[in-house]
């Protein structure tokens, strides 16, 4: 397993003529790598030749300063864990090689990624549309994997791919989770222990057939702070807070 840090050296690398007729999957990451991201890793090595992971904790998509602080990066770990899943090259960029002007120009969609999430967290799919358009344009792969876990940052990439004619297929994959239900988040190891009792509370709530607003009620009297529990068309998504830790779920109710 390789790791790359720059752009010009992946364009080496993606212009070799070894690699002519492979595919190459990638799978974009902020780190701190757990079951749900390699259930991502597994699947892209399956079906590529290739599996390219990119490791990026994005500036752009944390509307809170603290949140960015404080998320968890662990590279080595990270790496040690990647090479076992079977990932060729981990792209490793600094901020200055994906941003070389700053955040002059931005990927914005105006309707879906103001809501939701959106609404709660101001400029935040702006971000990850952004990054996600410059990692899509740099690696170059043939298909790319996102998890359903981020299912309202899931429509958007698809949505943006379709917008603007990108050659990379957007491949959804199941939401990974714990035994108990939580889904497997980077947050979850910012939960304290009485905290990370009460988690799975959520995704079991969501999961129940009770109408939004009488979940958010259950949820709040469990000890949550919610920022919406909301119904649209077949998926109930929630996004609900535990002391500083923001989690989010959602639930695809013709499953349930
Ligand atoms: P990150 O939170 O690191 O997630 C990377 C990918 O793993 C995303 O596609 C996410 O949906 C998926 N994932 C995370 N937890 C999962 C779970 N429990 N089950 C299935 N998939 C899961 O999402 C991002 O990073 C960033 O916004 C990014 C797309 C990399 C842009 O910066």
């Amino acid at each position: 397993m390789d790791i790359v840090t720059k752009i010009k050296e992946w364009d080496r690398l993606r212009d070799d003529p070894s690699l002519r007729g492979k595919t190459i999957g990638f799978v974009p990451t902020m780190g701190a790598i757990h079951k749900g991201h390699l259930s991502l890793v597994r699947r892209c090595v399956e079906e590529n030749d290739l599996t390219v992971v990119s490791i990026f904790v994005n500036p752009t998509q944390f509307n809170d300063p603290s949140d960015l602080e404080s998320y968890p990066r662990n590279f080595e770990a990270d790496r040690t864990i990647l090479e076992k899943a079977g990932t060729d090259y981990i792209f490793l960029p600094k901020y200055g090689e994906l941003y070389p002007n700053g955040y002059r120009y931005k990927v914005i969609e105006t309707d879906f990624s103001k809501k939701l999430c959106g609404a709660y967290r101001p400029g935040h799919f702006d971000g990850v549309l952004t990054i996600v358009m410059k990692l899509l344009n740099i690696i170059r792969a043939h298909r790319a994997y996102f998890g359903e876990k981020d299912y309202q940052q899931y429509q958007l990439i698809k949505g943006m791919a379709k917008a603007f004619f990108l050659k990379t297929e957007i491949v959804p994959c199941p939401i990974v989770r714990e035994a108990d239900g939580l889904a497997c988040s980077s947050r979850n190891m910012l939960l304290s222990p009485e905290e990370r009792k009460t988690a799975p509370l959520f995704h079991k709530f969501l999961a129940t057939d009770l109408p939004d607003d009488k979940i958010r009620k259950k949820l709040e009297s469990a000890g949550f702070t919610v920022d919406y529990i909301e119904t649209i068309g077949t998926r109930r998504y929630g996004a609900v807070r535990l002391g500083e830790v923001r989690l989010i779920d959602n639930i695809n109710l013709e499953n349930e």
